[in-house]
C-alpha cells in the first residue's frame, strides 16, 4: 500500500499544478512557433513556385537552400561516336598471320583508332592492308616486373599494361579505352551504343563476366574477362596509368591481364558495371544456343572465335562471322535480337534471331522457356553440366520430334524502308511421328523487318514477329518490329 502523507501530497500537488502551467506555456509557444514556421515554409514555397516553374515541376522542394549552385546549366554534350574510342587489342606475334584476318572483318579503316599491341615484330604484311588493321605497336619490356606465379605471368603483365601504354600515346579527343583480344569480334556501332548510356567524365569499368560459373568463382564475378571486351573511361585510364605498375607488383600471384586489371580497379574502389552484350565465350562446341536467344540487349562482342565452332554450318570460321556482315551494316542495333512468334494454324512455334537464324518447332513454347538459351555448347570443363553456367538453359531438345527447324541467314537486302532477310536449312531433322504439319515443307523463311535506329533509346523489349500470309509454295514469311499496343506473345 502507499504510505504517503499529507505533506507530501500537498507537494506533490503544487508539484503537478506548475507542471500543468509550463506544458500549457510551452505548447503554447510550440503552436505558435509551429505555425510560424509552417506558414513561412508556405509562402517561400509558394513564391519559389511562382518565380521560377521549370526546374522540378512535379516535386516542390521542402527548403530552400540559398546557396544554389550558380554554375550556368551544363552544355549537352555531343553523343559518343566511333572516333571516341581508341582500341587496345592485345595479340601475339605467333598467331598475328592468322588472327588479324578476325579484326579485318570488324576494324574500320580511316574511323576506328586503336593498335594492336605484339611482343616482338612481325613480318611486314603488304603495305595495301596497313590500313585494314589497327597500327601494330610492340608492348614495352615487362622482364623486370616479378612474378611468383610458376606459370609465369609476364604475359598477362604485358596484356594488361596496353591501357597505360595507350594512355601514355597521348593521343587527343579520347572518351573511352576499349580492350579486346586478337581473337575478339567487336559490332562496333553496338559497342558505341552502349557507351553512349554513361558519361565518359566519370570513372566507368564496363564489361561482363564469363559464361563459365567455375571461371568467375577462380577470377572473380567482378572482373571484366578480357577476352569478351571491356571499356575504361579516360579520366579512369589516366588515374589507372598513374599506379597501374606500382599495383601490378603487388600482386604477383596473379596470372591474367584481366584480373590484374580487376585487382587495381578494386584498389581505386571501382565496381564492374556490366554490361551483358560484351561476350567472353567461355565455352565449347557450338554457341548456336547463346546466340539465338541473345539477351535483351545490344550484342557487343564476341571471343574465342578459333576455340568454338563456327557460327554458320559448313563454312570456315572468318567466313562465317563474314556473313554476319551484311545485317549489321543494314541494322546493327537488331542484330541477333531474338523475337517469338506462332504459326497458329499449324501449331508451331517461331523464333527469329534477327540476321543469324530463324527456327521452327513443332507443337507451342512459352517465352519463358525460348528466351533460355538451348545448350548446343559444353561448358569450360567440356562437360554438359547445366550447373556450370551461371544463367538459365534449357536442353536443345528432349526428343527428336522438339528438334527445331534450323534456318540460317543466307541472304540479306537493305531496302528504302525495310530490310529483307532470308533463311535457309542446311542440316536435316531426324524423323518425327507426330500427325501435325511437318515444318519440313519451308525451304526458305524470309524476314521482312523496319530498320530501329532508336531501338535502345527506349526501355528494353523483345521485338515481336508475326506470320504473313503468302501463295509461295514452301516460304515462310515474317515480319519483325516493335510490338503494336496490346500485342503479346501468347
Ligand atoms: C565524333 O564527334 C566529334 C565531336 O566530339 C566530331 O568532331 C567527329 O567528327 C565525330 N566523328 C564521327 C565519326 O561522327
Ligand atoms: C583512308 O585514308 C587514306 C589516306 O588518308 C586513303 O588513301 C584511303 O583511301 C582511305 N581509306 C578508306 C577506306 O577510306
Ligand atoms: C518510306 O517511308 C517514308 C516515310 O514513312 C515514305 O514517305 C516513303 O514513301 C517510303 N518509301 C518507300 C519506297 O516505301
Amino acid at each position: 500500500m502507499s504510505t504517503m502523507n499529507n505533506k507530501n501530497l500537498k507537494d506533490s500537488e503544487h508539484l503537478h499544478f506548475s507542471w500543468t502551467i509550463t506544458k500549457l506555456l510551452s505548447s503554447f509557444f510550440l503552436l505558435v512557433s509551429l505555425f510560424y514556421l509552417f506558414y513561412s515554409l508556405g509562402f517561400l514555397t509558394h513564391s519559389y513556385n511562382c518565380a521560377q516553374k521549370k526546374p522540378y515541376p512535379y516535386y516542390p522542394l521542402p527548403t530552400i537552400n540559398h546557396n544554389v549552385n550558380t554554375t550556368p546549366p551544363q552544355v549537352p554534350f555531343e553523343k559518343t561516336n566511333i572516333s571516341h574510342i581508341v582500341f587496345g587489342i592485345g595479340a601475339s606475334s605467333r598467331l598475328w598471320a592468322h588472327r588479324k584476318e578476325f579484326i579485318k572483318l570488324w576494324w574500320r579503316p580511316n574511323e576506328t583508332r586503336g593498335n594492336v599491341w605484339l611482343d616482338q615484330p612481325v613480318e611486314k604484311t603488304e603495305p595495301s592492308e596497313d590500313h585494314l588493321v589497327p597500327t601494330l605497336k610492340i608492348s614495352s619490356d615487362v622482364s623486370n616486373f616479378k612474378s611468383k606465379n610458376p606459370r609465369g605471368n609476364r604475359l598477362g603483365i604485358r596484356i594488361s599494361r596496353i591501357v597505360s601504354e595507350t594512355v601514355r600515346l597521348g593521343m587527343e579527343n579520347v572518351r573511352w579505352f576499349v580492350m579486346g583480344d586478337d581473337d575478339t569480334f567487336f559490332v562496333t556501332e553496338n559497342l558505341v551504343k552502349v557507351l553512349q548510356k554513361y558519361d565518359h567524365n566519370e570513372f566507368y569499368y564496363i564489361g561482363t563476366s564469363s559464361e563459365s560459373h567455375m571461371q568467375n568463382i577462380h577470377f572473380s564475378y567482378n572482373m571484366a574477362f578480357g577476352g569478351g571486351g571491356f571499356a575504361i573511361s579516360y579520366p579512369l585510364a589516366v588515374a589507372l596509368e598513374r599506379m597501374q605498375d606500382r599495383c601490378i607488383e603487388r600482386y604477383p600471384a596473379l596470372f591474367t591481364s584481366d584480373d590484374m586489371i580487376q585487382a587495381c580497379m578494386a584498389e581505386l574502389g571501382v565496381p564492374l558495371t556490366k554490361e551483358i552484350g560484351f561476350h567472353q565465350f567461355d565455352v565449347h562446341g557450338n554457341v548456336f544456343g547463346l546466340l539465338a536467344a541473345h539477351p535483351i540487349t545490344p550484342l557487343v562482342s564476341m571471343h574465342h572465335l578459333d576455340l568454338v565452332e563456327p557460327i554458320f554450318p559448313n563454312v570456315e570460321r572468318v567466313e562465317a562471322l563474314q556473313r554476319l556482315i551484311g545485317p549489321m551494316k543494314v541494322d546493327p542495333y537488331g542484330l541477333m535480337q531474338q523475337s517469338i512468334c506462332y504459326d497458329k494454324a499449324r501449331h508451331w512455334t517461331i523464333s527469329v534471331s534477327w540476321g543469324y537464324a530463324v527456327q521452327i518447332f513443332r507443337g507451342v513454347f512459352v517465352a519463358r522457356d525460348m528466351e533460355m538459351p538451348a545448350r548446343t555448347f559444353l561448358n569450360w570443363d567440356r562437360r554438359a553440366d547445366y550447373t556450370g553456367f551461371p544463367f538459365n538453359t534449357r536442353p536443345f531438345s528432349r526428343n527428336v520430334c522438339q528438334k527445331p527447324f534450323v534456318f540460317y541467314l543466307s541472304a540479306y537486302d537493305g531496302l528504302v524502308n525495310h530490310t529483307l532477310t532470308e533463311y535457309i536449312r542446311v542440316q536435316p531433322n531426324p524423323d518425327c511421328k507426330w500427325k501435325m504439319p511437318d515444318p519440313a515443307q519451308i525451304q526458305i523463311v524470309k524476314v521482312i523487318k523496319k530498320p530501329d535506329p532508336h531501338l535502345w533509346d527506349k526501355s528494353p523489349r523483345r521485338n515481336c514477329c508475326r506470320v504473313q500470309p503468302t501463295n509461295e509454295e514452301g516460304t515462310l514469311v515474317i515480319d519483325v518490329g516493335e510490338c503494336r499496343k496490346d500485342e503479346i506473345v501468347e
